[in-house]
């Protein structure tokens, strides 16, 4: 693994090859914590304060204090940016209970570490964007928002870790899970969209996922258009019948799904087999309002670099 030169602990910068937390901090023992990825753009934090208002949700519902004000943790990366070098890039901000005494009692853990990490470079997906990815519906199904609410980006990942090894396994890229009432929810690392009679249609976030950052900019850019968006409680056959199908996250940003595997392991084309008209159209969208934000341009003509771990 390629190490950056810094990473940021605690309001330190610090030696990524170095412990950066205690072996008895609650995050290492219990995954008890929260987190955030963030996209960089020609130097330049890309919806950092959207990012933050999610992260003090999720630290807010497991009753984690932020120990740094927004201003510092935005300084902590601009800083990481500029000791590393990096300009197109993703950011990781890290949040855990701290250390204390084994056992889960979380009361004994009186101070949350705060981690800032970069994540490796990142440049424009495009070759991937025209070839698209594989989706594989998977049988491990989300957590239900009554045990672990999918909304708190937690770093308890496991339900997302067995759902990839499934997608692994069916040489897919990303994983579907449904709900434990067989609705669609999410990926392990992005939101699905899907077209099917005329309308931009993704899973209701009450069916339990994620509110993706970049799930809510392709809404937004898909109003702006004037096209019919539907959030709503959807069936694996709603997206095996679909027209076109696509994910959005942050790393992924507006990725196609040009095959998809269903629970039966069968392979099946989604629609031309390549990427579709509703998803160039966003991605187009999309890059404008990158550059508009944070002046980067975007070139059409780069190679995509994304292996199969893109992120979490
Ligand atoms: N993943 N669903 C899950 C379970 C996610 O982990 C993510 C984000 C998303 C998309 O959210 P956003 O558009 O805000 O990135 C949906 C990030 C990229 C990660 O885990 O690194």
């Amino acid at each position: 693994m390629d190490y950056p030169k810094k990473i940021w602990v605690n309001g330190r910068l610090a030696d990524p090859r170095r412990p950066a937390v205690s072996a008895y901090d609650h995050g290492f023992l219990y995954g008890d914590g929260v987190y955030e990825t963030l996209r960089v753009y020609n130097g330049r934090l890309f919806r950092f304060d959207r990012h933050f208002q999610r992260l003090k949700h999720s630290a807010r519902s497991v009753r984690i204090p932020i120990p740094y004000p927004g201003k510092t943790i935005e300084q902590g990366l601009y800083r990481l940016l500029e000791v590393n070098r990096l300009q197109d890039t993703s950011l990781r901000i890290t949040l855990t209970r701290g250390p204390g005494p084994l056992g889960f009692d979380p009361r004994p853990c009186r101070s949350p570490s705060l981690v800032l990490t970069p994540g490796p470079a990142l440049r424009p997906l495009d070759s991937l964007f025209c070839r698209g990815i594989r989706l594989a519906i998977v049988r491990v199904r989300r957590n239900a928002r009554t045990s672990l609410d999918p909304a708190i980006k937690s770093t308890n990942n496991l339900n997302n870790i067995l759902a990839k090894m499934d997608a692994i396994r069916s040489n897919a890229f990303e994983a579907l899970m449904l709900n434990v009432e067989g609705y669609l929810t999410e990926g392990t690392v992005s939101n699905v969209f899907f077209v099917s009679k005329g309308t931009l249609r993704t899973p209701d976030l009450a069916c339990g996922l994620l509110a993706g950052v970049t799930r809510d900019i392709a809404i937004h850019l898909a109003k702006r258009r004037g096209w019919k968006v539907a959030e709503g409680w959807f069936k694996p056959k709603d997206l095996l019948t679909a027209q076109e199908i696509f994910l959005t996250s942050t790393i992924l940003e507006i990725m196609p799904v040009t095959s998809i595997v269903d629970e039966k392991k069968r392979v099946h084309r989604v629609g031309a087999g390549r990427a579709g008209a509703w998803a160039s159209l966003l991605e187009k969208d999309f890059q404008d309002l990158v550059s508009r934000e944070t002046g980067a341009v975007i070139s059409k003509k780069k190679e995509g670099r994304l292996t199969n771990g893109f992120m979490g």
